[in-house]
């Protein structure tokens, strides 16, 4: 039967009948889908807006925040503090958790979020995002702190927005991951992109090559292979892509296969890889994995990583399996010392200049 547009709120109705919780989730995301339109309003603007350029502070990770940093946080807070179904708050742009309903028990779930991912393009009118996650308030009630540390694979829901020549929303809530674009005169997002998947194979790759010399050699090795082309072992070539926006970047892969890396690696040995595990690795992790593509540190499953701190950072490989298991046995092999390249006579050699 020909069922007409798909609105979010009408496919949100028919994905999360049931239980009360489930038609309290929905109505926490047509939430989000709000404060998301006004967060695209805000970015469409440009330099018109006054909501451009940087402000005078820093946020947690010592980042120098833009105006539509905090703008966007702000318009998140705003949400769930109105709403009424969420009971806690943590942000990339605030240093702890915030309680919304201390203690009351009306609202019953966690949210987390990056307000705009990608920020350093704001400035020059390129992709930016937001990204979300939300968790469910522990049996028993709040504790504080604990409760937000919660592997990935424990989310309920978690998507992000892309504000890019069009505005569109991307989530799961555990079955399939689905895509929405939102349509600007009637101020609806409508189903546009149902069951998304991610391809197995890609002959596309992302990561800043900058970097290069900080990489861990599984990295390097991947990397270096792709870059060998058709003559050497991957027996073709190869694509690259760098936006600087994760989200631009995910969405891409979801788009048309790919994989993106921020990998583990050692220009600040303090800092185990430099996205955020919480509210940018487990939400993308979760979009990913529900649209056939895998999530993983090199080392380990994305959404199985017990969190310790809520700004804790970690190494994000995601996108179309093949590659990140090619990568995930490169960590493996280099970990056992069977790796080829550096078991050999030459590795120890070269071993004489690493330390
Ligand atoms: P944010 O703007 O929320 O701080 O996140 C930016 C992240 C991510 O979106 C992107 O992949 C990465 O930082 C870019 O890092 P480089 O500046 O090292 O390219
Ligand atoms: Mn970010
Ligand atoms: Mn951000």
């Amino acid at each position: 039967m020909h069922q007409g547009r798909t609105t979010l709120s009408k496919f949100l109705i028919q994905q999360l009948k049931g239980s009360p919780e489930q038609n309290d989730l929905a109505a926490l995301l047509v939430d989000i889908a709000a404060c998301v339109k006004a967060i695209a309003a805000m970015t469409a603007k440009g330099a018109l807006g006054a909501t451009h350029g940087e402000i005078d502070s820093t946020n947690v990770q010592g980042e120098t925040q833009k105006k539509l940093d905090v703008l966007s946080n702000v318009a998140f807070i705003n949400t769930f503090s109105m709403g009424g179904l969420v009971s806690g708050i943590a942000s990339e742009e605030n240093d702890e958790p915030l309680d919304i309903d201390p203690g009351d028990g009306s609202g019953r779930f966690l949210a987390l979020f990056d307000p705009l991912d990608g920020s350093s393009n704001i400035d020059v009118n390129v992709s930016v995002g937001s990204i979300f996650s939300v968790l469910r308030v522990p049996e028993g009630g709040r504790t504080g702190l604990r409760d937000y540390l919660q592997p990935g694979r424990s989310q309920l829901a978690a998507g992000y927005a892309i504000y890019g020549p069009a505005t569109m929303m991307v989530l799961t809530v555990g079955k399939g991951t689905h895509g929405f674009t939102l349509d600007r005169e009637v101020g609806n997002f409508i189903l546009t992109h149902p069951d998304m998947t991610v391809p197995a194979a890609t002959s596309e790759f992302a990561i800043n090559a900058s970097n290069e010399r900080f990489w861990e050699p599984p990295v390097q090795r991947y990397v270096n292979e792709c870059k060998a082309g058709r003559n050497d072992v991957r027996g073709r070539d190869f694509n690259m892509r760098w936006i600087a926006s994760m989200v631009a970047e995910v969405h891409r892969i979801l788009m048309r296969g790919g994989v993106f890396l921020y990998p583990r690696d050692m220009k600040d040995p303090g800092m185990p890889g430099r996205l955020r595990l919480m509210y940018e690795a487990c939400p993308m992790g979760f979009v990913i994995e529900q649209a056939g593509g895998l999530g993983s540190t090199g080392r380990a499953r994305l959404l199985d990583l017990d969190p310790e701190a809520i700004h804790q950072r970690v190494p994000v490989i995601l996108g179309s399996r093949e590659e990140v298991e090619r990568i995930e046995r490169y960590h493996h092999e280099y970990d056992n010392g069977t790796d080829q390249q550096y078991t050999s006579p030459l590795f120890h050699e070269r071993s004489l200049f690493a330390s």
